[in-house]
């Protein structure tokens, strides 16, 4: 099984991007082939002015993906700006594929901000989602590190359904 993914935070410091080295280290554990993208490395312009070589990178990675994983932060109660350029110009190649959520937020009232990615990705691709979302706020890291119990169990729990349901969906 071929997992991409995708860390859409321009944040230097990002918490998002935290939790996605975690689930790509626990993915690799379990002997599922994936690839973590950071969306800081690239160079990301909005639909009409790209793509960019970077993005044209990503698409073809988006492609050959058996499924992909979703990482994003909160900005204004909906998804922040990379993720949506990326949906626009990199995710012309996600139809009906299986994916998952991963969701840094400033505050404990914003979890239901993921809904418009849901919303992009069931509607516009018709994909099918993980129905368990990691959502983290900055109580629960330290410095750059996930300081909460309690969260590193629902990233093994997102982990564990994320590759084997994925896995029976490609079989
Ligand atoms: C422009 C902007 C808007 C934000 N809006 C919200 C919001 O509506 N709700 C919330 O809980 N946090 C909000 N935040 C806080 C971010 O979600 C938080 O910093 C999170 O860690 C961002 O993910 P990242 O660290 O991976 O970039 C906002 C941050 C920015 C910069």
């Amino acid at each position: 099984m071929n997992t991409l993914i995708i860390s859409s935070s321009l944040s230097k410091t990002s918490r998002s991007f935290i939790l996605c080295k975690a689930i790509h280290s626990l993915l690799q554990e379990k002997g599922v082939n994936t690839e973590l993208v950071d969306a800081r490395e690239m160079e990301l312009l909005p639909f009409y002015k790209g793509p960019t070589p970077s993005m044209e990178e990503l698409s073809q990675k988006v492609a050959e993906a058996d499924n992909i994983i979703f990482a994003m932060g909160v900005h204004c109660y909906s998804v922040n700006d990379g993720l949506k350029i990326i949906l626009d110009g990199c995710c012309g190649g996600v139809e009906g594929k299986f994916f998952g959520i991963i969701c840094a937020a400033g505050g404990e009232r914003s979890y239901l901000s993921t809904m418009h990615l849901t919303q992009i990705c069931m509607n516009e691709w018709r994909m099918i989602q993980l129905p368990r979302i990691v959502y983290a706020t900055g109580k629960d890291f330290e410095d750059d590190t996930i300081s909460n119990d309690d969260l590193k169990d629902r990233i093994k729990l997102f982990t564990e359904e994320f590759s084997s349901i994925g896995k029976k969906l490609i079989s």
